[in-house]
């Protein structure tokens, strides 16, 4: 066990160390980082016995094949992409947990009773085209061609990237998993909050992921010389924004029990501190557990944010990105996860929501899901505080190990 964590430590470490950027985690999709990760994980893959390759979108898959006639296939994943000063838990976690349960019945020639396949997903953060889930939506078979046309902050469109990494996108759809094939998916992933700090416990179980909504709001004012031009004349872009993004905040401090609102990203013309602002365009990150009542705040805001700019003489273009249902894991995986969890000594098991997206959003198009969260110190994440103790890690091991052993007596 304790050879394997350090390994897992060893490996988190060596991709933390592939970054487009010099002093921080920054590996968004598609990136010269991104592609060199993936070479890695294939790699890794191959070592652990494991059939690898990278698909079109740039998953990277590897199965280790079961002999059993009609095998079916159960899923272990994470992703491998990052948010920009990334902390290096984030994704490559889940994956190295899993490709250690793989190796550990490859290299103890246990057989299993379904194909085991461990991917790690090419782009969950949707950090470059804040469109979310770019790799698992390719497994679910939902990837939408029209984000093909997403463009970055530097106008490379996700077809120019796809084409530059020599990939014909019209296959995406075809790397998909076949849903009567699917046994299941299991995630395992830093909580990202503080609760099983404050619980005290390693790793608790999660019982839904919220929904979200993914929007990108413009504010086209005009720009003009800031010394000259009378304030109460101006069409001032982003002190439009300035207004919505207080009202953004009010709305998620009212209600604070079931929805959290965020302006994560913002862009500003010309960005020069003699001119007034001409342009504003900013996202806007919206999460409830309750599906309804999300829809309902993002019609809210939208009318708040048109009656802003039409009380500024200001245009407003509010485009929705992408926006995803909230998603129950499994009751029957819940079941054996708990199982498993309590076969390796942990007596107390709570159950979270969680705020966080994940693959699994995707991958429950095609097959019931289950996620174990794992404590991270203080809950700091998309940071590069973000912690994970070797103790825990090791404990987080023997439940993936535990669960795959439990599904193996399941199908046998
Ligand atoms: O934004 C999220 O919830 C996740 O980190 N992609
Ligand atoms: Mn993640
Ligand atoms: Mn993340």
């Amino acid at each position: 066990m304790r050879f394997r964590t350090e390994r897992i430590i060893e490996r988190l470490n060596t991709l933390a160390s592939i970054s487009d950027s010099e002093n921080c985690i920054d590996r968004v999709y598609g990136t010269e980082a991104h592609t060199i990760s993936g070479n890695v994980l294939i790699t890794w893959m191959q070592e652990a016995g494991l059939k690898a390759y990278r698909d079109t979108i740039g998953n990277i898959k590897g199965e280790l094949t079961s002999s059993k006639k009609g095998a079916k296939h159960f899923i272990i994943g994470s992703h491998y992409d990052t948010v920009f000063d990334a902390g290096k838990y984030d994704g490559p976690l889940g994956i190295l947990l899993g490709l250690e349960v793989a190796e550990y019945f490859y290299e103890n020639n246990i057989p299993l009773p379904f194909h085991l396949n461990i991917v790690a997903f090419a782009d969950e953060e949707g950090a470059r085209y804040n469109t979310a889930y770019l790799g698992s939506s390719a497994i679910a078979g939902c990837f939408e061609h029209e984000w093909l046309e997403r463009k970055d902050d530097s106008g490379i469109s996700l077809a120019e990237v796809l084409k530059n990494n020599a990939c014909d996108n019209s296959t995406i759809n075809n790397d998909a998993f076949i849903k009567e094939n699917c046994l299941g998916y299991f995630e395992a992933h830093i909580e990202q909050g503080p609760v099983l700090c404050n619980e005290d416990l390693p790793v608790c179980l999660v019982d839904g992921i919220a929904s979200q909504t993914r929007i990108n709001v413009a504010w086209s004012g005009v720009s003009g010389h800031a010394g000259t031009y009378p304030m109460m004349h101006r069409n001032d872009a982003f002190c439009a924004s300035a207004a919505f993004a207080l009202e953004v905040e009010k709305i998620g401090k009212d209600n604070t029990d079931k929805l959290v609102a965020t302006i994560g990203k913002l862009n500003l013309f010309p960005n020069t501190p003699n001119v007034i602002p001409g342009k504003v365009i900013h996202t806007l990150d919206i999460r409830s557990s309750d599906d309804d009542f999300l829809k309902e705040v993002s019609e809210i805001l939208e009318d708040r944010a048109t009656e802003i700019a039409k009380e500024r003489n200001i245009d407003l273009v509010w485009d929705i990105k992408q926006t995803n249902p909230s998603v129950q894991c499994d009751e029957t995986l819940k079941e054996v996860l708990r199982t498993s969890i309590k076969n390796s000594g942990i007596k107390k098991i709570v159950e979270l929501p969680s705020g966080a997206g994940h693959d699994a959003v995707m991958v429950s198009k095609i097959a019931p899901v289950s996620m174990l969260f794992i404590r991270c110190k203080e809950g700091i994440s998309h940071n590069p505080l973000e912690y994970a103790s070797p103790e825990d890690i090791e404990k987080s091991l023997e439940v993936c190990d535990n669960f795959i052993l439990e599904l193996k007596k399941q199908y046998d």
